[in-house]
């Protein structure tokens, strides 16, 4: 029930705090390190390559776990959209292991791949919101999001718990191997659940923000690099899908060969830095279009942040951004779209779980 929210979508952003910390607890053991089925350690631990299958939202989600899977875990890792699976097969090493990312657990472009890695005999995890949904019954393993039901079409809170739980898989993995990346999971996985409280609190800026920022445009992008370009990929899906603004999720580096010529008097550009080491380059691509005409708005983290920034988030550890930073992008989504006069949980040609390959 959505009690007294006048949207799903909005108790669902409103929940991604409660659902990290529920994520904590149910993957800690009594010793209080997170850990997942022993079994699925020895089987990914025994694997040379990881495929990770998905659509939509859970497909961004992907590359966030790709990062965690190679930094954290160290095993080589290649992210796939479903329904392009079959035509443009990756060459698969001696020993792949999938990991399908499904909200639902329902979703048929993902199933096909299931079905077929199951075929050629290749072990499977299922990670899905859904128990007992059928890719989470025809995987050999599945991980459970713990998020709750999500209802609104717009997916929020399953893209955070996806990442959450790739974050808790890598972590385990990682720690199996030895490797001490030097994060402390369970109390990083808190100071982000904290964050997203204060952004949350801030409601009535951002509704302001997709105002100034996204009043009646035809278009718009959303730009950054690393880890915050998968997150520009997921907000532009967000603002897209429910709004019907046209809005691509860029790399910032990449806007330069070609893009940038979209850029004109007033088109909106909202820009996310969270990681040192590609901050500067960033900003200046903000400068490149902001020179071009664009309406830039930019998210910034603690310590990157300057007096011109339109939001400043709360300072967590730079690998956990994307929980943090896809919040305001939720937000403004939601209030660009409730501006509009459109229905935010219920975006035409749209169904909650797409069961038609
Ligand atoms: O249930 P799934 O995670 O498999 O769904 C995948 C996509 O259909 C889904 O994420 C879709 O893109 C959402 N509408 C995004 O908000």
């Amino acid at each position: 029930e959505k009690g007294t929210y006048p949207y799903y979508m909005l108790k669902e952003i409103d929940e991604q705090p409660a659902v990290m910390r529920n994520i904590v607890q149910k993957y800690q053991n009594e010793d209080g390190r997170l850990t997942v089925p022993e079994d699925l350690v020895a089987a990914m631990l025994d694997a040379d390559r990881i495929h990770i299958v998905a659509c939509g939202t859970s497909y961004h989600s992907g590359w966030v776990g790709k990062h965690y899977l190679e930094k954290i875990a160290q095993i080589p890792t290649e992210v796939h959209v479903a329904s392009e699976f079959s035509y443009n097969p990756p060459l698969l090493t001696g020993k792949p292991f999938f990991i399908f990312l499904s909200q639902s657990g329902e979703t048929a472009d993902s199933r096909q791949v299931l079905v077929k890695a199951r075929e050629w005999g290749y072990p499977a995890l299922t990670i899905t919101n859904v128990a007992g949904s059928t890719l989470s019954r025809e995987a050999d393993y599945t991980l459970l999001l713990h998020a709750g039901p999500e209802i609104a079409v717009a997916s929020t809170k399953a893209y955070t718990a996806q990442i959450a739980v790739l974050a808790v898989l890598s972590d385990a993995l990682g720690a199996k191997l030895g490797h001490d990346m030097g994060i402390d999971m369970v109390h990083e996985l808190g100071i982000v659940a904290n964050a997203m409280e204060s952004i949350i609190t801030q409601k009535e800026l951002i509704a302001e923000l997709a105002d100034i920022y996204l009043p009646n445009t035809r278009n718009a992008f959303y730009i950054g690099r690393g880890l915050d370009y998968f997150v520009s990929m997921e907000a532009a899906l967000k603002l897209k899908e429910i709004s019907y603004i046209q809005t691509e999720g860029f790399a910032a580096g990449e806007l330069k060969h070609g893009t940038i010529a979209l850029i004109e008097e007033g088109t909106p550009v909202l820009a996310i830095i969270t990681q040192a080491d590609v901050a500067s380059h960033t900003r200046g691509n903000v400068e490149e279009v902001r020179s071009r005409g664009a309406n830039t708005c930019v998210f910034a983290m603690e310590g990157l942040a300057n007096e011109n920034d339109q939001i400043v988030l709360p300072a967590v550890h730079p690998a956990l951004a994307p929980l943090l930073t896809v919040v305001p992008t939720q937000l403004m989504a939601y209030y660009a779209t409730l501006h509009r006069g459109y229905d935010v949980d219920k975006p035409r040609n749209l169904a909650k779980s797409v069961t038609v390959e």
